[in-house]
C-alpha cells in the first residue's frame, strides 16, 4: 500500500504540548477516529500500582500484561478525555493523575510493554482513518502514515497549560512541581533506548507556544488538504 493510501494521521510531541486537545478536535474535523496511546500507557500503570507491581520490574510487568484487557471507548461529552476500561473497570479519571503520567513513563520504556500496545495500536489503527497521539506513532507504530506533525512548545508554556487542564478537572496543582515532572518526563522519554520520542525525519514540526488550539489545528489541516 503506498504511504498515501493510509488514511492515517500522527501527532506526537512532548507532554502538555497540548497534543490532546489538538488530536482531539482535528479527528473531529476530519471525521476520523482519535486513538490516544498515552492513556494506554496510564491504563497499565494503574494496574502496575493496583497489583503492587514495581512500574520497572519487566518480569512482574510482563506477567501483569498476560490479563489486562484495555477498552478506549468515545468520551461521554464533546472535550472530555477518551474513556479507558481496565479488565472492565473505568479507570478514565485515576489515570489522568501527574503521579500516574510518572509511572507511565516509566513502564513506557520496557519492551514488553511497547511491543504489546503497539501491536494493539496497529491493530486500531488498520482500517485507516485514524488521527493518533503519543510519542513514537510517527517513528514506530504508523512509519507510514500518511500525515506526521510533531508539536512542542517552551516547557513553561506545556507547565502552564497542563496545570489549567487539571484546574478545570477540579484537581489541585502546584504549577512549579507540574514544570519539573514535564522536564523530568521529557528526559526520560527521549532517552529511553526503545522507541523514545523523537520526530520522525518526514514530520512537519509546529512550535505552540504563542499559538492558540484553532491556530494549531488549521495549519494541520491545512497541511493535510494540500
Ligand atoms: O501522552 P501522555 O502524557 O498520556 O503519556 C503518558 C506517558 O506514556 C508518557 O510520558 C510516555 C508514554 N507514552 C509513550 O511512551 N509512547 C506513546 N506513544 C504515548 C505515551
Amino acid at each position: 500500500m503506498s504511504r498515501e493510501n493510509e488514511q492515517i494521521v500522527t501527532i506526537d510531541g512532548p507532554s502538555g504540548v497540548g497534543k490532546s486537545t489538538v488530536s482531539r478536535a482535528v479527528a473531529a474535523r476530519l471525521g476520523y477516529t482519535y486513538l490516544d496511546t498515552g492513556a494506554m500507557y496510564r491504563a497499565v500503570a494503574w494496574k502496575c500500582l493496583q497489583d503492587g507491581v514495581p512500574p520497572d520490574d519487566e518480569d512482574a510487568v510482563a506477567r501483569l500484561l498476560e490479563d489486562i484487557n484495555i477498552r478506549l471507548l468515545p468520551p461521554e461529552k464533546d472535550g472530555d478525555d477518551v474513556r479507558v476500561l481496565v479488565n472492565g473497570r473505568d479507570v478514565s479519571r485515576e489515570i489522568r493523575s501527574p503521579e500516574m503520567a510518572m509511572a507511565a513513563s516509566r513502564v513506557s520504556a520496557l519492551g514488553t510493554v511497547r511491543e504489546k500496545l503497539t501491536r494493539m495500536q496497529q491493530e486500531m489503527g488498520a482500517a485507516g482513518r485514524i488521527v493518533a497521539e503519543g510519542r513514537d506513532t510517527g517513528t514506530v507504530v504508523f512509519p507510514r502514515a500518511a500525515w506526521k506533525f510533531f508539536l512542542d512548545a517552551a516547557p513553561g508554556e506545556r507547565a502552564r497549560r497542563r496545570a489549567e487542564q487539571l484546574r478545570l478537572r477540579g484537581q489541585e496543582v502546584d504549577e512549579k512541581k507540574i514544570l519539573a515532572q514535564i522536564i523530568q518526563r521529557d528526559r526520560d522519554d527521549r532517552e529511553r533506548t526503545i522507541a523514545p520520542l523523537r520526530a520522525a525525519p518526514d514530520a512537519i514540526h509546529i512550535d505552540t507556544t504563542n499559538l492558540d488550539l484553532d491556530q494549531v489545528v488549521d495549519r494541520i489541516l491545512s497541511h493535510i488538504r494540500t
